[in-house]
Order: structure tokens, then sequence, then C-alpha cells
């Protein structure tokens, strides 16, 4: 989608296309309501009393072709009380407008936006733009007029320089997420490990650097954890380190992703049903692939590194087996109770290797971990553990700023007893009471104290029905907004 800012005629408002404004509870109208409604002899004021329309949060009102302006179609976005108008409102008034007139047979859409600050009119574009997204790489025989017709959206405000300049940043973010939706839509046959990785290395032209390490390399290295998990695959495990070097000699952050491209459950087979959402078990190293993406987007003043484990969890002949005993690269072997609680195999050999390497100031992982985190949070946030309380603060204002709300859970040392082997130094699952948990201490064995928070995504990465504006069906990008945001404003100087 393409985003222009123009000069807005306050006198003289659009005489063709589709135009959107917003309205607050009263009803009042918004400044630019106001001038739609001069150029329409009252035809929106009338508008706002119609029905049971009153500016409430959620509402809208279309009015199609008003007197004065009888080429154009409106759409009225109720923004609920004025005074909760700021740039997070911005944000949901451009979606919401985008959603509204997105197949109305314009291709352009205008957003009247005069006396509002230009961050607000960034993020109202930043919106609409998060809006359009839209997997539709295999469809060959979509109706034309099922898809969206608007491509341009035209925001109207009183100073489009200021606008522009702060949009840049957000138009790097919105690419980025995109860039991580991408990733997470594409089915398992097509985005294999290997196929992941090229997609990473393809970035280095952004100055970012991308290492693959292959499974010669990471059997050299002992990681016999994430091995075991890939083993059962005809595709080849596959280990990507990336590095963005924007921040001197500052000792790096680092942030590792579980990316199972598919996630079958291995001999511990999942149920048929709704095994294919098992395509997203890659969601978190789809968030760092694009954290990545918008710092090196934005040339961030900071040193990051992003760690993929990329493996494919197959049944086969050669296949690990429950009761399989695995010596991870930390040296700590894992007896493996079940198969299907792969990811944190996966990890325990990302998260030691990136302290090992690379003596970050913190790691941050990010999973689609457990489906207990269904449960104990439902789907609107990410389950937060951590073993550093600044960090996980750090973490939770982060998400509150970027509306990617995460909730702290404990990591009570009580309940290592649950993930005790009767042979090896830890097993692989700790039973249904406290399932995240037990999963975050078991990654917690492979820290190696280093100040490190995981992310349990596993409710957040994939959206079932498009209740957030921002956040059509599908596939969410959930954490490239909260981590970048973290990094911009306490990482970079
Ligand atoms: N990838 C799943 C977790 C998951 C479930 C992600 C639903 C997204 C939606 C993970 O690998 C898994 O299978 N976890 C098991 C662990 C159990 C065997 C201890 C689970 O949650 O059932
Ligand atoms: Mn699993
Ligand atoms: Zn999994």
């Amino acid at each position: 989608m393409r985003i222009e800012f123009v000069q807005i005629d306050r006198e003289n408002p659009p005489g063709a296309g589709a135009v959107a404004a917003a309205v607050f509870e009263g009803p009042t109208l918004s400044a630019g309501a106001g001038d739609l409604d001069k150029a329409t002899h009252g035809a929106v004021d009338h508008a706002t009393r119609a029905g049971r329309f009153n500016g409430g949060k959620g509402q809208s009102q279309e009015l199609l072709g008003p007197r004065g302006r009888e080429n154009i179609r409106v759409a009225l976005i109720g923004m609920g009380a004025a005074g909760d108008w700021n740039e997070e409102a911005a944000e949901t008034f451009g979606a919401r407008a985008y959603a509204a007139l997105k197949t109305c047979g314009s291709t352009a859409l205008a957003l009247l936006m005069p006396e509002v600050s230009a961050e607000e009119a960034a993020r109202a574009a930043f919106g609409a733009t998060l809006a359009s997204y839209r997997f539709d790489r295999y469809r060959t025989t979509e109706k034309p007029d099922k898809k969206p017709s608007v491509q341009t959206v035209v925001v109207s405000v009183d100073d489009p320089a200021a606008a522009k300049a702060a949009h840049a940043d957000l138009a790097c973010l919105a690419e980025a997420i995109f860039f991580s939706r991408d990733l997470v839509s594409e089915p398992a046959n097509i985005l294999h490990p290997e196929e992941f990785a090229r997609r990473v290395k393809a970035l280095e032209p952004m100055g970012l650097e991308v290492e693959i390490l292959g499974e010669a390399e990471m059997k050299k290295l002992g990681m016999g954890s994430l091995l075991g998990v890939g083993q059962g695959s005809r595709r080849e495990s596959q280990l990507a380190v990336i590095q963005w070097k924007g921040g001197g000699d500052a000792q790096p952050i680092a942030f590792v992703g579980k990316g199972v491209t598919f996630d079958t459950g291995g001999i511990s087979i999942k149920p048929a049903d709704g095994m294919e959402d098992m395509k997203f078990d890659m969601g978190g190293a789809g968030a760092v692939a694009g954290l990545m993406h918008v710092i090196a987007g934005r040339k961030a003043k900071a040193n990051v590194v992003g760690i993929l484990g990329l493996v494919e969890n197959m049944p086969d002949g050669d296949a690990q087996r429950p009761g399989d005993v695995v010596t991870s690269m930390s040296g700590q072997t894992i007896e493996v109770i079940n198969t299907d609680a792969e990811g944190r195999l996966v990890l325990a050999d990302a998260l030691w290797y990136c302290q090992d390497r690379f003596k970050p100031q913190f790691m941050v992982d990010l999973a689609t971990l457990t489906g207990a985190i269904i449960i104990s949070l439902g789907n609107d946030y990410g389950g937060l553990f951590s073993n550093n309380d600044a960090l996980a603060e750090n973490l939770l204002a982060a998400s509150k700023a970027e509306s990617e709300p995460l909730w702290r859970l404990p990591l009570p040392p009580a309940y290592e007893k649950q993930i005790e082997s009767a042979i090896a130094d830890v097993k692989n699952t700790g039973g249904r009471p406290a399932g995240s948990i037990t999963a975050a201490l078991f990654l917690q064995h492979f820290v190696n104290g280093t100040p490190w928070a995981h992310l349990d995504i596993a409710a957040t990465a994939w959206r079932k029905s498009g209740t957030i504006p921002t956040s059509p069906e599908g596939a969410t990008g959930f954490g490239v907004r909260l981590l970048n945001r973290m990094i911009k404003d306490r990482y970079e100087s």
C-alpha cells in the first residue's frame, strides 16, 4: 500500500473517492468531519444523528454522495470520548477507516486529519497499512470484487513534511511486520528450515550479517538437543545467526526464536484436528527475523543479535523416541518424555549457544511454546517469564506502549521437581499443572545465569478472527513492535 501526506485544503475537502473522518462521542465532529460537514451543507452532522450512531468507540456510519460532494463515499469513524484521542487512537482510526472502505471501489482513501499532530497523522497511516495486510500469494481465482480496491491512503494534514518525517520509522516497522507475517503465513511445504534460512540470508543487503549453521556444524558444537528434534525430518535443521552492529563496542543484546517450521508432535504425534495450525510454530523465529528487519531498516544505534533455531518435527523411522536421552550443548542431559515438547529442546541449545558465543547483556526468547498459555491467558496476552526484574519491567512497559500485551508469570523453584528425571539431568515435560511455567523453568537451565526473559506467544502469534483492526485474521507479527520499542527506548543513545 502507498502512503501520501498532503497539505489539507480545509475549505475544499475531496470531491471524489473514499473519505474518512473521526467523530467523537456526543456526537462531536472532529475538525476534519466538521470541514466535510460545511462542504456538504450539514449532511455529515445529519448522518451522525441517524439511528444509534453517536460517535461511540467501534461505531461507524457511511454516507454516499452527500449534497455538494456527490462523488464521494464517506466513512465516519466513531472514536469514543474526545479526550481519549491520542497516537494509539489515531492508529486505530486509520485501521478502521481502511477496513470500512477497502473494497468500496475507489483506489484512493483520504483520511481528513486537520488539527492533529504529525505523530498522530503518521500513526493513522501506520494503522491503515497494518490493516491492509493480506497473504494472497496462493489465490489464483479470487473474484476481483473481493479484492481490496484501495491502494493509496492519502492523509490530509496541516504539515505534510512533519507527518512524513514522523512516518519514516513506522514505515520500516510496517515492512518488518509484513516480513514476519509472510514467514508465519507460509505453508510448511514451502517454508522449511532451509527456505527460512534463505529468506533471512537475503536480508544481508540491509546491512545485517547472517551466518547459517547446518547439521554438521551443530553436531560439532554438541547441539544434541536441537538436532534430536529435527532427526525425523527430511529437511536439514538450521541455525541462523543474525547480527546488526550499530552500537559501537557495546555488549550486544540478543533475541532467540523458536523456529519449528512444522510441528506434527513427532512420535508423540498430535491429533489431526487443527494440526494444520502448526505451520505457525515458527512464530518466535518469525518475530525475531522481523525484529532484525526493522533494526536494520531504521539503522538502530545498537548491537543486536538474532538467533533462530529452525527445525521440522516429524515422525519417522529415524525420529527420536519418547524415553530417549540427548546431550545438549551445555553438557546437561535431557530425557525426552514427550517428543511434542520440542520447542524447549530447540531453545535449550539456541540459548546456550547465544550466551556462550555473544555474552549478551540479556537474552529474550520468543516461542509458540505451550498450549497451556492459551488456557491461562487467552488470546490477547503473551506470557512473560524472567529471571531479571528490570528486564521484565522494560518488556512490560514496551508491551503496553505498543499494544502488544504481556503478563508476567512466576518461575517458582519448587516446581523444578516436576521436571526432575530419574535417569538424566532434566526431563522435557512437567505434566499438566502449570505447563507453561515448567516449560519456562526448563529453558532457565540453559541460560547460564544470563539475564533472560521468555515470551510464550503460542496464543498471540496467530489470530483466528480479526478483532483487532491493525491485525487481520492470521499471522500477527506479535513481538516485533514491543521489542523494537524496548530497544529504541532503552538501548540506543
Ligand atoms: N507448538 C506447541 C504449542 C502450541 C500449541 C503452539 C497450540 C500454538 C498453539 C508445542 O510444541 C507443544 O506441542 N507443546 C505441548 C507440550 C506438552 C507436550 C508438554 C503442549 O502444549 O501440549
Ligand atoms: Mn510440540
Ligand atoms: Zn511446537
